[in-house]
């Protein structure tokens, strides 16, 4: 006989006096003074604050509360969980050197087991090795280091950039002969880099060359939070999200039972290898691909976007782009029909420092995305005259907005786009530019993505002359995806495009 069936008053009593004894405990718990404070919300509602400003602002309320306490980090209570929120560079030395304890994998793991609907063993892969205490092999950081080896120069990236390129070359083409009136040119750099991505990773048979996986992998990524729900919520409130990754999953499992790595890239070579000799199943590692999509594609096109965005809109940066890249041009004369052939060099492009740093402030101005750190055991934080607990169990968030638009690090103008605020002088500490994020976590695909930009850029800049259908008026942020790093535009920008004026006949070649 249970103690709730003998006598269920009895049972309730004692169910009461157990929960006000914790209860007194916890309230009585002394708060160790090195914890970060503890803030109100923003909208003074108890209980729901915090979430109804994450709600109205997304990860901009992130930098809104932390600007408001000005404090190196915060402390935000929802819902009884602790996410500490710091837009100080100066931590971030103490949070990169402790990437386990300080755990971005965590996520990492939790999201491409839920998002990618892995089976239990599957998910149980993810997470393995993750911990800090744990001595087990970590298939996921194992592959971050085979991405990581794939992506750099002595691995496979001068050819993926080289594929790449040659995809958006022909989508340039078709661009310039463009006659059918104003093109979308978010969407058009959105289709054209996820094809020339996916092209350099997965080779001749791209399963993104299909059009309805493209459509699949958008609806996906777009209703990524819902698709993180538990249980049947997802096919509830994001059936379009859930048909899409599952459309996904079976083209990219199709890829791979016919032999489409066979041309593909070290990079999907590597994660199919690690993955499954991991022991994950070929359904789990085609599911886990298409999670990886999101950081594969999620991000380059709407920082290529914005990138294009601020040199056509100030006619003082396209010049001065221009002139830069002239340096790179060699000009030849094709005897017979007296055609111009210019080639642009783009090796001395991606180094070109004056376009590097359009690119990086395009990041640092247009950054909405945050690292997340799941605090997996109490951990210490110090600053030059600081220092913070933070406690096992709670959430870091390091608010990328916030770092970017901090004043004390970046001066009075840090809310401006300045577009040579990066060329060498004096600099803000490395830390405070948060882009590609940083430490064991820095981004892998850094250099393909800047290389990737920097040829789309110098393509149109050469051949192109773009007008914004009513001016190039600013057109927002949709930041509705918190996953992603720079949102999209919120509106259209619909934009007329023509070959440069005098440069008509003129044939262009790109060399890497
Ligand atoms: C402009 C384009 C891109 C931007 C702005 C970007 C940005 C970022 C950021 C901010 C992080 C988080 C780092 C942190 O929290 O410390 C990250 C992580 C990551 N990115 Fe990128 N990324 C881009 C392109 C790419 C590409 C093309 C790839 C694939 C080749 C890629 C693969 C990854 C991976 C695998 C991680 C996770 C790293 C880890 O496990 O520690 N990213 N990226």
């Amino acid at each position: 006989m249970t103690l709730e069936s003998s006598h269920p008053s009895l049972y309730g009593a004692v169910t009461i006096l157990v929960c006000l004894l914790f209860l007194n405990g916890w309230l009585k718990k002394p708060r160790d003074p090195r914890q970060p404070k503890q803030v109100p919300a923003t909208i003074p509602i108890p209980f729901f604050g915090h979430i109804i400003g994450l709600l109205i602002w997304r990860n901009h309320y992130y930098t809104k509360v932390s600007q408001q306490w000005n404090l190196p980090i915060i402390s935000l209570a929802i819902f009884g969980a602790k996410v500490y929120v710091s837009r100080s560079p100066e931590l971030l030395y103490s949070v990169q050197r402790q990437p386990k304890s300080l755990s971005f994998w965590y996520f990492e793991a939790h999201f491409t087991a839920l998002l990618g609907g892995l089976s239990k063993a599957g998910s149980d892969g993810c997470f393995r090795g993750v911990r800090p205490e744990s001595i087990d092999d970590c298939p996921l950081i194992d592959c971050l280091k085979g991405v990581k080896a794939a992506v750099s120069s002595q691995g496979d990236l001068e050819r993926m950039s080289q594929v790449a390129l040659d995809t958006l070359h022909k989508g340039v083409h078709r661009f310039m002969q463009e006659k059918s009136g104003p093109i979308d040119l978010e969407a058009w750099i959105k289709r054209e880099i996820m094809l020339a991505t996916t092209d350099a990773v997965y080779g001749a048979r791209n399963p993104f060359r299909d059009p309805a996986i493209v459509e699949g992998f958008w609806n996906f990524t777009d209703g990524a939070l819902f698709v993180a729900l538990p249980r049947i919520l997802p096919r509830i409130l994001a059936p379009k999200a859930v048909a899409g990754r599952e459309a996904v999953f079976r083209a990219i499992e199709q890829y791979y039972e016919s032999d489409g790595l066979q041309d593909a890239s070290q990079l999907a070579r590597a994660r199919y290898s690690i993955l499954t000799q991991s022991g994950m199943s070929v359904q789990d590692t085609a599911r886990a691909e298409c999670v990886f999509g999101i950081a594969l594609n999620g991000n380059t096109a709407p920082t290529a976007f914005w990138v294009v965005w601020h040199i056509f809109s100030d006619a003082v940066v396209l010049a001065r782009i221009r002139k830069e890249l002239e340096k790179f041009v060699s000009t030849e004369l094709n005897g017979k029909q007296g055609v111009q052939t210019l080639t642009l060099d783009l090796r001395g492009v991606k180094e070109n420092q004056y376009l590097q740093s359009v690119i990086q402030e395009t990041l640092r101005y247009r950054a909405r995305g945050t690292g997340p750190r799941m605090v997996l055991e109490d951990v210490t934080l110090s600053g030059d005259d600081c220092e913070y607990l933070l406690e096992k169990d709670s959430t870091l968030i390091l608010a990328h907005e916030g770092m970017h638009y901090n004043k004390a690090v970046w001066g009075t103008d840090a809310e401006s786009f300045v577009s040579d605020r990066f060329l060498p002088g004096d600099k803000a500490p490395p830390t405070a530019f948060r882009g590609f994020g940083g430490g064991a976590n820095l981004c892998p695909g850094k250099s393909f993505a800047m290389s990737e930009i920097a040829s789309l850029v110098a393509m149109l800049v050469t051949q192109a002359d773009m007008e914004a259908v009513g001016g190039w008026n600013e057109p927002g942020r949709d930041a509705s995806n918190m996953a992603r790093e720079n949102p999209p535009p919120l509106r259209k920008v619909m934009v007329n495009v023509a070959p440069r004026v005098g440069m008509e006949d003129v044939v262009w070649k790109y060399v890497l």
